[in-house]
């Protein structure tokens, strides 16, 4: 059967976690624009931590790099001490949020529940969620990498409609691969991209999972961007340490095509 061609544009997206202040987070997006004002190859965003989302925003005007935040709230305001709403991220400049990264789920205890609650409400605030998976070390070793990222597929996106998954993106990022300079190959991650289309294709339909975007994330660097973007279903990357340098962000932006 002849596969359709796909129209997913590529999407590099930089995550700093809690790294750079709001004067650090300036200069970091004054030295990348000129490295990425030609690329016109792939949609470009950074998520600089909350502090400094207004003044990135500004700072990236009239360049490609559009602006994402870490996390969000599903409520739109209200007594939730410490949280930060769609609302608010999408007035200082975000066009993008990232949800459900590991790091939260691990570290903060946050479920595929709270993912989905969160995921609609950033598409009602006019945001495109990025939405996270990803299997740790022991699930892969005992095989059960597809169980967890499907289950965390299902019920993350739980609730969403069609139209809602056309704004959305997923980032596969394999929780062993994060931050340790151990990538997975061009091989493992398509081989869960696939799963992940496939299973975009029982729940949603079949043309909602060709158009769906699937980044790749884990030690994303410009030595390894060209193997896993050379390959189907890698539509795109998140980076996380690798971007918080202007020059290597901008070698993983400018990937061979
Ligand atoms: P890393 O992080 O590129 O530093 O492995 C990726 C991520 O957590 O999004």
């Amino acid at each position: 059967m002849e596969s359709p061609t796909p129209s997913r544009r590529p999407v590099i997206a930089g995550n700093w976690k809690m790294h750079r202040t709001v004067r650090e987070s300036v200069e970091l997006i004054r030295q990348l624009k000129p490295l990425v004002e030609a690329s016109r190859h792939c949609d470009i965003l950074v998520a600089p931590p909350f502090t400094a989302l207004w003044s990135a925003a500004r700072a990236a005007e009239g360049s490609p790099i559009a602006i994402a935040a870490q996390d969000l709230h599903w409520e739109s305001q209200g007594a939730f001490t410490g949280e930060v709403s769609p609302g608010m991220v999408a007035e200082a400049g975000c066009r993008y949020a990232i949800l459900g990264h590991s790091e939260r789920r691990s570290l903060f205890g946050e479920t595929s529940r709270a993912v989905s609650r969160k995921a609609e409400a950033a598409l009602e605030a006019g945001l495109n969620p990025i939405v996270c998976l990803g299997e740790q070390l022991s699930e892969r070793e005992s095989g059960r990498t597809e169980e967890v990222v499907g289950g965390q597929f299902r019920q993350s996106l739980a609730g969403l409609t069609e139209d809602a998954l056309s704004r959305t993106m997923i980032a596969y990022e394999p929780v062993w691969a994060i931050g340790t300079g151990r990538a997975a190959t061009p091989e493992m991650a398509q081989g869960v991209h696939a799963f992940i289309r496939g299973l975009a294709a029982e729940v949603f339909s079949r043309q909602a999972a060709e158009q769906l975007p699937i980044l790749y994330g884990g030690s994303v660097k410009p030595e390894n961007v060209d193997g896993l973007m050379a390959r189907a279903d890698i539509d795109g990357a998140l980076v996380g340490g690798a971007s918080l340098k202007a020059e290597s962000f901008a070698a993983i932006v400018n990937f061979q095509t």
